[in-house]
């Protein structure tokens, strides 16, 4: 038997430390490290004899290895196999994380409640009964979805043998625990050990396992950052809880591609799949407001039309207050400092308000003409025609840039009716056949020269 030793880990980021601190030297939290038993690693190098055995597997040349594709289960929620790359890979491993209240436990529930294999719930944080209640709430429930409160792995994988699941769904990985360390649930060290234990039933049985993961201060995975290493994808279910919309993003995929996007709407029976995003997003289309703009932005692969708002009126008080939301305030500042310096407006007295519709935060720079855009609309005090989108990033030198994917963009734009797409002239759009009419501009005057 191996001797047991101890050593600190920050329970906020999981950096180890070699003796106890008040403050982690990582993510400068105070109090969050913590002593945890970890077992004492055996000493095995290479040539120990215990790894001079058969040969197990060999190496191939790359030509010599036969191509299988993986199964896949289809959860049939459209949004999650996009996301997933086309369905739910057999024997993977999906990590699911995002802010508490966001819908996790909902997501997966409806999940499991949808599909038509044989599913395992195991949640350590609900009980069985207010499972059922939350169940209730949402639609199609299916038979074959068992539920189980358990947060001991040893215990889970026995009920695992006996109803022999064809996927598992851990709610969350934080309260389990296994019995072959003695840290408490929800340390570092347990996180590591029960979530090894289930990547290792994943692979050896082929079932795919989702696990929840709550996240710390940062917003990050809380536990090591090994896990997020150690499992097949990470998800990352995001969104305002004051909105209805969630965004359901992966940051790493090894089935698929990490730019696609699902998103939803908490509805009072569950999570509903929004198909048509931009029609959401875009609260009056009909309206003459002054200081609304419509964006065409991607998300992952998905063109979105999105509505961008802008207040600007003149500072009551000293400093002229900027803020926005959804968007990145020093990108603001910069694109009020070349409306200034290029094209002679002076906004340097007022105050700019910017909301991007919908609570999303947008990081795709070819929103800056919709911003451009809406905040001369407010400036100006006269309203931009609601069938006209813009797409382009905005230079330091005043220049209307290019943005890629345009193709997709015009195209995305045109099915939702608009009648005017403004863009750079230095796209290269290969597709011609458009029936919305195209502005092309080069510099910001000539953009506002073809709309105010
Ligand atoms: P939940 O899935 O418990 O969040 P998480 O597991 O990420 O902590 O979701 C909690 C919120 O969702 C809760 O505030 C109520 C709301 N909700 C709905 O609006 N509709 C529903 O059908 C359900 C089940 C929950
Ligand atoms: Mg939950």
């Amino acid at each position: 038997m191996s001797k047991t030793k101890t050593t600190y880990f920050c329970q906020n980021c999981g950096t180890q430390h070699a003796k106890w601190v008040g403050q982690c030297s990582n993510c400068k939290e105070w109090n969050t490290v913590v002593e945890e038993v970890v077992q004492k690693e055996e000493k095995r190098n290479w040539k120990s004899p215990s790894n001079a055995q058969k040969i197990v597997a060999k190496p191939l040349k790359i030509q010599e290895i036969e191509l299988n594709t993986e199964e896949r289960i289809i959860t049939k929620n459209n949004e999650l196999d996009t996301v997933l790359g086309g369905g739910l890979v057999k024997g993977s491993v999906v990590l699911l994380g995002g802010e508490p209240g966001i819908g996790k436990s909902t997501l997966l529930l409806q999940i499991a409640l949808q599909i038509t294999e044989k599913v395992l719930y195991v949640s350590g944080e609900e009980s069985q009964s207010q499972i059922k209640m939350r169940a209730e709430r949402l639609a199609n429930i299916n038979s074959n979805c068992l539920v189980l409160t358990e947060t001991n792995t040893q215990q889970i994988f026995r009920n695992v043998e006996e109803v022999e699941p064809e996927v598992l769904v851990i709610d969350s990985i934080q309260t389990l625990y296994t019995n072959n360390i003695e840290a408490s649930p929800g340390s570092i060290s347990q996180i590591k050990e029960t979530s090894a234990e289930l990547i290792k039933f994943a692979k050896e049985t082929n079932t795919p396992v989702l696990l929840i993961g709550h996240i710390n201060k940062e917003g990050n995975i809380a536990g090591p950052k090994i896990l997020e290493h150690m499992v097949d994808v990470v998800l990352q279910f995001e969104g305002d809880r004051n909105h209805t919309y969630r965004i359901l993003r992966s940051q790493k995929n090894r089935f698929g591609s990490t730019a696609e996007l699902g998103i939803y709407e908490m509805l009072s029976d569950g999570l509903r799949e929004v198909t048509n995003p931009s029609e959401i997003l875009i609260s009056k289309k009909d309206t003459d407001l002054s200081g609304t703009a419509i964006a065409s932005t991607l998300e992952g692969v998905r063109p979105l039309m999105i509505e961008i708002q802008a207040l600007v009126s003149t500072a009551v008080y000293g400093t002229p207050q900027r803020s926005t939301t959804g968007y990145n305030l020093k990108r603001l500042h910069m694109i009020l400092a070349v409306l200034e310096k290029r094209a002679g407006f002076k906004l340097g007295a007022k105050d700019v308000f910017l909301n991007v519709t919908g609570g999303i935060y947008i990081d795709d720079p070819a929103i800056d003409l919709a911003v451009v855009a809406a905040i001369l609309s407010s400036n100006q005090d006269i309203a931009i025609n609601p069938d006209v989108c813009f797409a382009a990033e905005v230079g330091l030198a005043g220049e209307i840039r290019p943005v890629p994917k345009i193709d997709q963009r015009i195209v995305e734009a045109e099915k939702l009716g608009y009648k005017t797409f403004v863009t750079s002239k230095y796209n290269k759009i290969t597709s011609k056949k458009h029936s919305i009419k195209l502005i092309l501009v080069g510099k910001i005057e000539e953009a506002f020269a073809t709309l105010f």
